[in-house]
């Protein structure tokens, strides 16, 4: 949000002021003084006005997990262990999950703190390809992709899913690309096909792509230039 509508959105100060106080250069971001009213604040920036602090600041968190098969997605479960669980770091109550997978899907998951870099991640709006390893139960014939790149009515949501790019391996096994996540996507997409997924493993988001040191359970903070990808 641009600085100046950040400060007249506290009541304290009305349009006039908040112009004067960037003419008079009373206002720091991250500890730079700005006198561009067109100047940024981000979710984590420190925004000051003389010696008094109006938003604090604090570091954006980026992850890659490996997650294990047997594993909630989510921040908390009563019953089974989630992928937080396994985070060993502090403050984990500010931390969420960009795209969730199934109990036992297992691979490429990112948690963060940044909710407008998981929403750029995974809004299909932005046709990042969410790319899985699948087996299945029955064979997967041609005619799948096909389907597939066509989009599949889902009758609950009322939507037609965007193409998605199914490439065979094996007779039992396929790579398919899609650029949303919807609810059980991929074993719907099969289950259309009254074939059931055995196996469900997400390799990549856009061009993230899971780090074949981790092990399962495993995690890593992202770099600078993977966080700047997104
Ligand atoms: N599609 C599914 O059906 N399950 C997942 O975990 C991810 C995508």
């Amino acid at each position: 949000m641009r600085v100046d509508r950040f400060l007249s959105n506290l009541p304290r100060f009305n349009r006039q002021q908040v112009r004067l106080l960037l003419v008079e250069r009373r206002v720091r971001i991250d500890g730079q003084i700005v006198n561009d009213p067109r100047a940024h604040v981000r979710e984590f920036s420190r925004v000051e006005v003389d010696d008094e602090v109006l938003q604090a600041g604090r570091p954006a968190r980026y992850f890659m997990l490996h997650k294990p098969p047997g594993c909630v997605s989510a921040t908390r479960d009563p019953q089974h262990r989630t992928v937080l669980d396994l985070l060993d770091e502090p403050d984990k109550d500010d931390l969420h999950i960009a795209g969730r997978l199934d109990f036992n899907t297992t691979g490429l998951m990112l948690i963060t703190n940044d909710g407008s870099w998981s929403r750029r991640l995974t809004q299909p709006q932005t046709k990042l390809p969410k790319i899985y390893y699948v087996e299945t139960e029955q064979t997967i014939t041609a005619e799948y992709a096909v389907t597939f790149a066509q989009g599949l009515y889902f009758a609950f949501e009322d939507l037609t899913t965007q193409p998605a790019e199914l490439t065979l391996l094996g007779p039992t096994s396929a790579r398919l690309s899609i650029v949303e996540g919807r609810y059980h996507q991929v074993k719907r997409m099969f289950g259309h096909f009254n074939n059931k997924v055995l196996r469900l493993h997400r390799e990549r988001m856009g061009p993230l792509v899971l780090d074949a040191h981790l092990e399962p359970g495993g995690y890593r903070a992202l770099g600078a230039e993977e966080i700047c990808l997104i």
